[in-house]
């Protein structure tokens, strides 16, 4: 099933319980939190306190995307404050296995979520413990930059490895996904689509919507 994640991020924080409530009624099907840490990625964004309030706001699926270094000192954090699906980078942890194992054992999906320059064989041990695979579309830290063609093949890449072992894995994508980028994502074999800047700029009811009639 395809679906839609709109990133937090691009959202005004100011009115941020109000802009997710729009998103959740327009059709969204998760809420997609980047959760950055100043160290594996330039950036600070936001952290628990956050999430345990937007949580009273929704029931949708809070798919947590960690650029973090060694994010498993934070799994029980992350369980305890709402989330349902935590994404570690791969390139973030030093013991991806054990740290893919902990996630589940708190009771969360795992997610595994590569840089445009780590190579697909980063999954080929860990396959089994990962729920979804984020093919990172954009170098990570940041909303609103411009989608990278080149990650189109390793999607494809990806869908074929899946297929060839009978997996059902969830490859979203995640970064310049917009209606000019999204069917070609689509296409390669991508079926959780992150969106920010093309959902919460301008109308979010519109844009969900019209990202959603594409995905359909
Ligand atoms: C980038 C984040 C993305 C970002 C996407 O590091 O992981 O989720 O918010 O923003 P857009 O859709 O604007 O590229
Ligand atoms: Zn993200």
């Amino acid at each position: 099933m395809n679906l839609l994640a709109p990133s937090i991020l691009a959202a005004d924080f100011a009115v941020l319980g109000e802009q997710i409530r729009q998103a959740d009624a327009a059709g969204a099907d998760y809420i997609h939190i980047d959760v950055m840490d100043g160290m594996f990625v330039p950036s600070i964004s936001f952290g628990m306190p956050l999430i345990s309030s937007i949580r009273k706001v929704t029931k949708k699926v809070f798919d947590v995307h960690l650029m973090v270094e060694e994010p498993q000192r934070y799994i029980r954090d992350f369980a305890d404050c709402g989330a349902d699906l935590l994404t570690v980078h791969a390139e973030a942890c030093r013991h991806l296995d054990r740290t893919l194992q902990q996630i589940r054992e708190a009771g969360l999906k795992t997610g595994v979520a590569l840089n445009p320059a780590t190579p697909l064989n980063a999954l080929d041990y860990v396959l089994d413990k990962t729920d979804m695979v984020l093919i990172m579309t954009v170098n990570p830290g940041f909303g609103g930059q411009k989608f990278i063609p080149g990650t189109l093949e390793k999607i494809s890449e990806l869908r074929k490895k899946l297929d060839a072992k009978g997996l059902k894995t969830d490859i979203q994508v995640d970064g310049g996904i917009n209606k000019d980028t999204l069917p070609a994502v689509l296409k390669a074999g991508a079926n959780v689509a992150v969106a920010g800047s093309a959902v919460f700029q301008g109308d979010i009811e519109k844009n969900v919507k019209m990202l959603k009639e594409i995905m359909k």
